[in-house]
């Protein structure tokens, strides 16, 4: 053995000297431990009246300047400053990485993510999250905590508004679409910045719908459920990934080893951040498997979380647990060569402040290109629920028209949650995109009548008078900002507040009535809402949602969303989804000792994929390009599409695969192809998908990925529950190998 040693220093001296060259390896043998632990904190920084401050918390002893990112800056000169105070007063000027929720834009405002998927558009969402992204950095911010690829299926948990709903494979492909939009062209490119895929994993099977609850789930449903939007998004080379608060099965996310480490990082290959969710490593302490903050640290440390946000259990502990052995040296140092990596990459250390650029501040937010994209991209987020006797559209000159409802002129419901650093005042609400819209001369009258959050309808007696009086009435009713999102979850899905109650009165008058919804998950649209003959779903739109909605009220653009998320009718039935299963007593008939509800359908309101037009279209049967197959095949599904209306419009055309016999039972369909065209009146086009073995594929009892030979049938249609369908028959099975798999 000794003898091969100098031949072996002398293989090895091209690394070293590789190492010596590279800054990042360069400073990290400089480091102190302290300083490696700082890299691997985050802080938030509060406002003051003399200019930001970094919060210390109550008992670090460490100080500011030794601290690897900060959450929540949002100005070139606020971060400039934070940059200048670290990178000077430190003793490697390591610069700072700016983090903050660029969810659905930042100055400019974009549809809500559950409204954007609903354009089911990822080219679209993929420049909503790269205009986001050019106003952020300018801004001075590095790192975005977006997109959330959670998936959900139960409309009481507040954040379903924040991902794109109930499927994997749309879910997927807007996940792709959000991180190339944030990341951009990469360094060197000043407005490329990291996206973070959050909340690995099953945040949104929250038990009850409750935020933060627990999720004990099936590790089916796991892998093929809420898995698969994450791989998506480790596989488009998303930059970060959070973990989330909930447990999985009694074992909390942000100390779970086998999803964090062996899934993501050895198994999927992720090189980037993990950084933990606000609090949650302290947390830890709270979901019992941690008594002190320290062995929180040692716990979510050691699972993989690299970056500990908010709380300072890191700060505090990890090089104690260092030193007494308890947590790696070598991983510490992993970690923070991830961190340094991802500064270095972003140009950091050649120019801290190449990001914190108030010329370009100015020059690139708000600008009328992104808010022509934010008024594109809402009119294409609106969903038609209802159009009884084509009452939409509207003539601009619809004679006197009543507004009611608070949310017509709230300004802030209009941008919805987590709308980065945009200020409300620039948003056009749905009144004035109105009184904008309509023919000079047109009498508009806007009385509030009742608001979401409070039971009162003040002035009801005028406002029956003047419905009375009026051609058409429009009411904006729904979810103010607040009654969405984070920690807001409910339990009634119904109109909250005095809705109801006006809409009565509404409805009593017989009048011409449009309902506008605002909210940030579907509501339960009782029998009331049924009643009125028009219905849009417009979400919370954004900067431009005023004149979005606009457009589609007047006829100017004819809507094209389709609902990204079931539609239930009671809350009692939820969790509803498409891509159930068949059950051995599959609801049907005459329902008796079936799977079904004795005092309500079983069926949805408005089932997934559900939109209508101003026009209307009508589906061939597919073709297919053969009935029998190989595994290794793949074949052609064609339809037309016609366009059987007066009116030019957009369709989006679903395809759905049912394996009609397997080893393990299947959903009774799953999404696995989408395609929006546009059609002129009578035009025709034929659409064509390719479906390959990684739609036939399947995960056996042992979760290893196979074909199986057998029957499938293929439905191609407007929306998820379409009879338009063909069978096929795969001749034989085989075993996939793990990266031949799509698991979306
Ligand atoms: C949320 C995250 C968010 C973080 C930082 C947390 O409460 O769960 O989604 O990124 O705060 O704002």
């Amino acid at each position: 053995m000794p003898k091969h040693l100098p031949v072996l220093l002398l293989a090895c001296l091209p690394l070293l000297a590789v190492a010596q060259d590279d800054p990042v390896e360069r400073l990290l043998a400089q480091m102190t431990l302290e300083e490696k632990i700082g890299q691997l904190s985050q802080l938030t920084i509060q406002s003051t009246p003399t200019g930001p401050v970094i919060d210390q918390g109550e008992h670090t002893q460490m100080p500011v300047t030794l601290l690897g990112s900060v959450l929540g800056a949002d100005t070139a000169q606020q971060t400039r400053q934070l940059q200048e105070q670290v990178v000077n007063g430190s003793r490697l000027h390591i610069p700072l990485l700016f983090a903050y929720d660029v969810l659905h834009g930042f100055r400019t405002v974009f549809p809500v993510p559950l409204a954007l998927a609903s354009a089911w558009d990822p080219d679209l969402a993929q420049r909503t999250a790269r205009a986001a992204a050019v106003e952020a950095t300018a801004s001075g911010v590095h790192w975005t905590f977006a997109p959330m690829v959670d998936i959900a299926r139960d409309p009481r948990w507040g954040r379903v508004v924040e991902g794109a709903g109930e499927d994997p494979f749309l879910g997927s492909a807007l996940a792709t679409a959000l991180v190339h939009g944030f990341q951009g062209a990469g360094a060197p490119d000043v407005s490329s910045m990291l996206a973070t895929a959050k909340h690995f994993v099953a945040y949104g099977a929250a038990e009850g719908g409750r935020d933060y609850n627990v999720a004990d789930l099936s590790e089916r449903t796991l892998r093929e459920v809420y898995l698969p939007p994450f791989e998506a998004a480790v596989a488009a080379g998303v930059g970060a990934i959070m973990p989330s608060f909930n447990e999985v099965a009694a074992v909390p996310m942000h100390s779970h080893t086998k999803l964090l480490t062996a899934l993501l990082r050895e198994q999927w290959g992720f090189a980037g951040l993990l950084v933990s969710d606000f609090n949650a490593v302290w947390e830890l302490a709270q979901q019992g498997i941690a008594s002190t903050q320290a062995d929180a640290a040692r716990l979510a440390f050691n699972a993989g979380v690299d970056i500990e946000m908010a709380s300072q259990s890191y700060r505090q502990h990890l090089a104690t647990l260092v030193r007494k052995g308890q947590v790696s040296r070598k991983n510490v140092d992993d970690a923070v060569r991830r961190v340094l990596k991802a500064k270095q990459r972003l140009g950091l250390f050649d120019d801290p402040y190449r990001y914190s650029d108030e010329a370009r501040e100015r020059a690139s937010q708000l600008t009328p290109q992104h808010r022509a994209l934010a008024r594109e991209a809402a009119q294409k987020s609106i969903v038609l629920l209802k159009n009884d006797s084509a009452l939409l559209p509207l003539s601009k000159q619809p004679g006197k028209v009543l507004v009611v409802g608070s949310l017509a002129s709230d300004a802030s419901a209009t941008i919805g949650p987590w709308s980065g650093a945009a200020n409300p005042e620039d948003s056009v609400t749905v009144l004035q995109g109105i009184r904008n819209a309509v023919a000079p001369g047109t009498e508009i009258v806007y009385l509030p009548g009742a608001s979401p959050t409070s039971p009162a309808t003040p002035n009801i007696t005028q406002v029956e008078q003047t419905a009375r009086s009026s051609d058409v009435l429009i009411a904006v009713l729904g979810e103010t900002a607040e009654q969405s999102g984070e920690a807001h979850s409910r339990a009634e899905l119904g109109l909250p507040g005095g809705q109801a109650a006006l809409l009565h009165t509404l409805l009593n008058t017989g009048k011409p009535l449009v309902i506008l919804l605002m909210n940030g998950r579907p509501l339960v649209l009782d029998a009331s809402v049924q009643q009125a003959p028009a219905l849009l779903e417009t979400w919370f739109l954004g900067s431009e949602t005023g004149n979005a909605v606009a457009d589609v009220l007047f006829g100017d653009i004819n809507p094209s969303g389709k609902l990204p998320m079931t539609f239930p009718r009671h809350v009692g039935q939820i969790p509803i989804y498409y891509a159930h299963k068949n059950t051995g007593r599959p609801p049907s008939g005459d329902g008796s000792f079936a799977s079904a509800y004795i005092d309500v359908p079983w069926t949805p309101l408005y089932p997934f994929g559900f939109g209508l037009s101003y026009t209307s279209f009508s589906y061939s049967s597919p073709r297919l390009s053969t009935t029998r197959l190989a595994s290794t095949q793949t074949l052609e599904v064609e339809v037309t599409v016609t366009n059987t209306g007066k009116r030019a419009g957009d369709e989006i055309v679903q395809l759905y695969l049912r394996d009609d016999v397997a080893s393990v039972t299947r959903p009774v369909r799953r999404l696995r192809g989408f395609r929006k065209i546009h059609l002129a009146p009578g035009e025709s086009r034929s659409v064509s998908f390719f479906l390959s073995q990684q739609d036939f594929a399947l995960l056996d009892e042992h979760f290893s990925p196979k074909v199986e030979a057998g029957g499938f049938t293929v439905f191609v249609g407007p929306d998820s529950t379409t009879a338009n369908q063909a069978h096929f028959e795969v001749s034989d099975t085989r075993r996939l190998s793990d990266d031949q798999v799509d698991r979306r």
